[in-house]
């Protein structure tokens, strides 16, 4: 599948599970243009069709950031990417949803950026060749490194108060979290589950776990609609 520029699907393909295709956004500026220095004037000639909030419509790509930036979420998010995982770019574009401080990839720096959605352009994004490095850089800036995995002396998700700065750490499909990963953390965290499944996809875990931070730490009053 082709992404165009602006992050929407090529016209005649058929969208993937996380892309909604068709046409997003908004035409040309109509009437005299804005001078706020945020606006980007290839925008307002040309129309803006990228995946935003209608906030940042016609808005330039670092005016954005510097907004975001203003207002990010002190919870990091980490994810092991030792074996190429598929699921950083979903990660990825969770941590924008919900304001993370930062996206921490731990292992190989290449990853798929398919289901990211181009939300990494807004994204601060660090890469950490091996856990010590990611272990050092959370304890240099203060950071709880909070282990996100079902394996034995995991605390359950559902009532354990999470810390307001933190790194969420989450393992890759098939291995899971590393032990050193494990061993490095203060803490580690279980998501419950009631079927048959060992585990969760962990894309889909990271998204229960940054909204339990968001549950207990966000302001409910700060929510930013999409239209
Ligand atoms: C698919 S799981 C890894 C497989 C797992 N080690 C197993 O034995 O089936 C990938 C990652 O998703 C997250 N994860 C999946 N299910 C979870 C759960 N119930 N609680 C907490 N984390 C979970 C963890 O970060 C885990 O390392």
């Amino acid at each position: 599948m082709t992404e165009t520029t602006d992050g929407q699907v090529a016209d005649g393909q058929v969208p993937g599970p996380t892309e909604w295709g068709g046409s997003v956004g908004v035409g040309p500026w109509a009437g005299p243009w804005p001078t706020d220095p945020r606006y980007d004037h290839e925008l307002l000639a040309e129309g803006d069709r990228r995946n935003v909030v209608d906030r940042y419509r016609y808005w330039r790509l670092e005016a954005v950031v510097a907004d975001l930036d203003a207002r990010r979420h002190p919870f990091h998010v980490a994810i092991e990417n030792f074996e190429h995982d598929l699921n950083i770019g979903t990660v990825v574009r969770t941590a924008n949803a919900f304001l993370a401080a930062e996206v921490h990839v731990v292992g190989r720096r290449r990853w798929n950026r398919r289901g990211a959605m181009v939300t990494d352009r807004y994204q601060h994004l660090r890469h950490h060749p091996d856990v010590s490095g990611l272990l050092e850089h959370a304890a240099a800036e203060g950071l709880t490194v909070v282990a996100v995995d079902n394996g034995p002396g995991a605390v359950p998700l559902e009532t354990v108060s999470l810390p307001r700065h933190c790194v969420l750490l989450f393992g890759q499909e098939g291995p899971g979290l590393t032990a050193e990963a494990r061993d490095g953390a203060a803490l580690t965290v279980s998501i419950a589950q009631f079927g048959s499944t060992r585990s969760l996809n962990a894309g889909v875990a990271a998204g229960i776990a940054m909204h339990a931070w968001i549950r207990e730490h966000a302001d409910p009053s700060a929510v930013v609609q999409p239209g």
